[in-house]
């Protein structure tokens, strides 16, 4: 029987006093104790089998330069093919600090200044600046929202953007924030429109990990497998594990000119994949780490059902996105009349924090909810927004 049941993730944890962004960072920023429901980690103990990696690594007191290690790689390997049934081999990855760093290196790789990136809005933010940063042109393809609050595709927009000339398309699958993972038809027939026009995909699959059914998701490199395909995917332990103060994330593509261009473009501003720490931990996380994710995932179903119970009971004009993936709830308070800054007043106020919808690239009056914390949080975190919302 694993250890890690409902009552493991029950425990709250203490993270106050540890520099972490998500608590002592919005404290400080806000000069208040606001709950945080924000960005997007967890509030609960690492597997134990990453933790005792990591102190057994550090109990040996050298910690000179190291290098990307097989072991990791095969740990990686492994997981994805167990979990995901996606088959790569070891030349077919790359090793990076973060995916937002390898977001970054591709557009300035594959595409020259001034060049279209197709985003599908509401999208996360960092999307957006990866690609204004670097002097290229945001092509927003925004998602179709359905009445219920589920969205789609517009394959339409994104056929007319590939007329346009752009170059590239940053994917979130699945789709933070509107918690969609993308079925294997859209995923197809996204893929047939991008390729006809010689479009390069960038799947950013960081979220992989959290489909409330087992095999959820499709990754893009599982369903196309050819090896010219200009497609390449992102991922990572360090958000399936709560690993993000390690820093470290990985790139795949089967088309070896693709990896090349973005290795060397990488190797030139001296971007290499992480330290000592980061590969031990992506090894035990990779390796050891299935008994966790799979005592996870039933804990965030209850959570995203807690959400969803919660804001039909206290704020019925709300309306809460379908979803079948991530810990991160995609809230639409429209009919209570708010605006962006309002909303943040008000919830700061109640003693509460989310992230604003702008922040994805969104109309005002949203706001996204993450519920990977002990459930006693999120219900005190509903009840203040109720609060925030209508006294
Ligand atoms: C879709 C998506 N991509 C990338 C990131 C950031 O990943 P990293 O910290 O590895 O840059 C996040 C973090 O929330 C995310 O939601």
């Amino acid at each position: 029987m694993s250890m890690y049941t409902s009552t493991f993730f029950d425990e709250p944890i203490d993270r106050i006093g540890t520099d972490c962004e998500k608590w002592d960072g919005l404290r400080q920023r806000e000069n208040a104790e606001l709950l945080p429901m924000w960005v997007a980690d967890m509030d609960f103990r690492c597997a134990d089998e990453i933790v005792e990696a990591l102190v057994k690594r550090a109990s040996h007191p050298v910690y000179g330069y190291t290098d990307a290690t097989d072991a990791a790689v095969e740990a990686m390997l492994g997981f994805m093919e167990r979990r995901h049934g996606l088959h790569l081999k070891p030349e077919q990855q790359l090793m990076l600090p973060c995916v937002i760093s390898g977001l970054r290196a591709a557009v300035l790789t594959l595409t020259e200044p001034g060049e279209g990136v197709i985003v599908q809005s509401p999208v996360y933010g960092p999307f957006y600046a990866s690609v204004r940063e670097n002097g290229r042109k945001v092509i927003d393809c925004p998602l179709i929202r359905e009445k219920d609050g589920g969205y789609q595709m517009d394959l339409n927009a994104v056929e007319d953007a590939c007329q346009k000339g752009a170059k590239l398309m940053f994917l979130c699958n699945p789709h933070n924030p509107v918690g969609r993972a993308w079925s294997k038809t859209e995923l197809l027939a996204l893929w047939n429109v991008l390729n006809r026009y010689g479009v390069t995909l960038v799947s950013d699959e960081i979220h992989e990990d959290f489909a409330f059914e087992p095999m959820g998701i499709t990754p893009m490199l599982a369903l196309i497998p050819e090896e010219s395909a200009r497609l390449l995917s992102l991922t990572s332990a360090s958000k399936t594990f709560n690993l993000a103060g390690l820093q470290q994330a990985v790139l795949f593509t089967r088309n070896q000119e693709l990896k090349k261009k973005l290795a060397d473009s990488l190797h030139r501003v001296g971007v290499v994949q992480g330290n000592i720490f980061a590969m031990t931990a992506t090894e035990a996380a990779f390796r050891y780490g299935d008994a966790w994710l799979d005592g996870l995932i039933p804990y965030l179903k209850e959570g995203e059902k807690l959400v969803r119970r919660e804001l039909e009971k206290r704020l019925p004009e709300a309306v809460f996105s379908p979803m079948n993936a991530t810990y991160l709830g995609w809230m639409d308070l429209r009919a209570y009349g708010f605006g962006e800054e309002e909303l943040m007043k008000r919830t700061h106020q109640a003693g509460v924090a989310f992230t604003g919808g702008t922040f994805f690239g969104s109309e005002e009056g949203f706001l996204r909810i993450n519920f990977a914390c002990p459930h006693s949080q999120t219900l005190n975190a509903m009840e203040r927004l109720e609060k925030a919302i209508i006294g």
